[in-house]
Parts: C-alpha cells; structure tokens; sequence
C-alpha cells in the first residue's frame, strides 16, 4: 500500500482495536511509541509489532490526567515522533441524564482535551525534526461517522467526535503551507471492544468493519485527504456531505487570513 513514510510514532488507545491496528499496519521501519491504560493488552502488542532493528516502546497513562498527559508528551518529545496518531476515544451509550457524570467528563477529557493537548504540544517538536529531516508530519485524529450529526443516546460522544472533525479540518488548513498532512479518520462501526457501556456494543453490530482495515484505511489517506470515511457504504452515504467541506474550509481559511492580514 502506497502511504507516506514516518520515522517514529506515537499511537494512543493503542492496547485494542483500532490503535492495534494501526500499530500493525505501519510499515515496520517506523518505529513505536503505544500508550493506553492497560499495561497487559500493551505489551502484547508491543510484542505482536516487534521487529528486529525496530524500536518499540510502551507508556501507561490515563488521559483523563493532566499528569498523565504530561508524562506522555514527555516521552513522546523525547522519543523524537513525527507522527502522532490520537486515537484514544471514550463514550457511553444511553440519556444523557442516565449516565454517570463521570463518563460524559471522560468523554471530553479523551476525545477532546487529550487530542488538543497532545497536537498543541507535540507538533512544534514534529515541524522541527520534518523541517530538518526534509520529510513530513503527521497527525491524524481518529473521529467517527457520529461526527457529522447530532446522536440522541450518545450525544456528548458525538458532539465531541463533531469537534474533532472540524478542529482536524481547521488545522490542516493553518498548516497548509508546512510540512505536515492532517487526517480526520471516520470509521463507521467497527470489530473492538469499544466501550460504550452496558446497552450498546458497536463491535456487535452486523457488518461492523475489521479495525485494522479501518486503521490501513487511514494510513492511506494520510496526505491526499484531510477527511476520510471508513467504508464503502459509509462513503456512499456520507459522500455529498464530506466532499463540500474541504471546500468550506479552504474557503474560510482564506477569509480568515485576509481578516488577520499577514500575521496568519
Ligand atoms: N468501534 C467503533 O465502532 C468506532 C466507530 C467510530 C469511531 N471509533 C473510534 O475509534 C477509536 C478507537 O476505538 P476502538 O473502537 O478501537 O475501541 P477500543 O478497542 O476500546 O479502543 C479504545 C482505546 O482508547 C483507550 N482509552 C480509552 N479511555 C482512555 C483513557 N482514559 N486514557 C487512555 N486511553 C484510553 C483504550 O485503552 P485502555 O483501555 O488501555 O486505556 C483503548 O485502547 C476511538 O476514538 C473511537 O471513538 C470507534
């Protein structure tokens, strides 16, 4: 498969589904850095990915914790990567009222501070080591079809898989004129053990997709698309919706710039 080529990444949810199936689909010299909370489930995929010559490093932290992230952004800066794959997610199925409060908090913890922390912090390092590398970035954030509309019964998950869409289409925008490619990645249901809590399992679902198709999917997307459905019959469906919004945003884009003048 034709994808472009990374030194070092960082994969978070990386202990399951479709975080494993990026690490599995990588091509086996970019080496590895895999967080998630399960140290077990990590390490058996550590050994799964490991190669000879290929570094392959784990790292537990919770996501929910300013600490946590800390300690990641750290070893990850440390492990010099130059492609950052958020794709960590949390949400739980059910009335926003039934559900514990806790798990509507986690929700925008993983799926949105998370994803804006870690690019916010590791992408100065990755344009540096791109620029003198003469190579390119990467940054992907894992969405889902759940973004492009309101979900009654998973409506923070949703709204929070809305805003990483659109802060993934925002960004790749800024970051037009650097080396760096920027993916929103939206799988429809997929084949992991998804939690989303006692009353739905999306990797139940008849049909659910394989998660490593899903995670190749992605890989190749990076650097010739800035959104990319998942699926044939989600692209089907989703097609006249994603296709005007490169446009929209290129065009805002362009408004902003001439509102900031030469400072953007
Ligand atoms: N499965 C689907 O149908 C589907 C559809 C559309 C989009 N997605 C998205 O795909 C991404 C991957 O999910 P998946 O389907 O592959 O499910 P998964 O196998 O359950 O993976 C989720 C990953 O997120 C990690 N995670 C959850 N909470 C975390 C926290 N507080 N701190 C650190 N890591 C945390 C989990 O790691 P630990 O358990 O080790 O912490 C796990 O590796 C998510 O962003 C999800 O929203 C999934």
């Amino acid at each position: 498969m034709d994808m472009r080529s990374y030194a070092r990444a960082l994969i978070t949810g990386a202990s399951g589904g479709i975080g494993r199936g990026f690490a599995e689909r990588l091509p086996g010299a970019t080496d590895l850095l895999l967080t998630g909370r399960n140290a077990e489930r990590l390490e058996a995929v550590a050994a799964r990915v490991a190669k000879p010559g290929r570094l392959v490093k784990t790292i537990e932290a919770d996501l929910t914790r300013d600490a946590d992230r800390d300690r990641l952004i750290e070893a990850a800066e440390a492990f010099g990567i130059d492609l950052l794959i958020n794709n960590a997610g949390a949400g739980r199925f059910g009335r926003l009222l039934d559900n514990p409060p806790e798990a509507e908090r986690a929700a925008v913890l993983v799926n949105v501070v998370s994803v804006v922390d870690l690019t916010r912090r590791l992408l100065p390092g990755m344009l540096q080591r791109a620029r003198t590398a003469r190579r390119r970035a990467g940054v992907i954030v894992v969405a889902s079809t759940a973004a492009f509309t309101p979900v009654p019964f998973l409506a923070t998950y949703a709204a929070t898989k809305a805003f990483d869409l659109q802060f993934a289409e925002a960004l790749a925008e800024e970051l037009h004129d650097e080396p760096a490619d920027v993916l929103a990645l939206c799988p429809g249901v997929t084949r992991t053990r998804f939690d989303a809590g006692p009353m739905f399992t999306p990797g139940n679902v008849p049909g659910a997709a394989d998660p490593g198709d899903v995670a190749a999917q992605g890989l190749a997307a990076l650097g010739r698309q800035t959104v990319y459905v998942a699926g044939l019959l989600n692209q089907a469906t989703l097609g006249p919706v994603v296709l005007p919004r490169r446009l929209i945003s290129s065009a805002v884009g362009m408004a902003m710039r001439l509102v900031a003048g030469r400072s953007c």
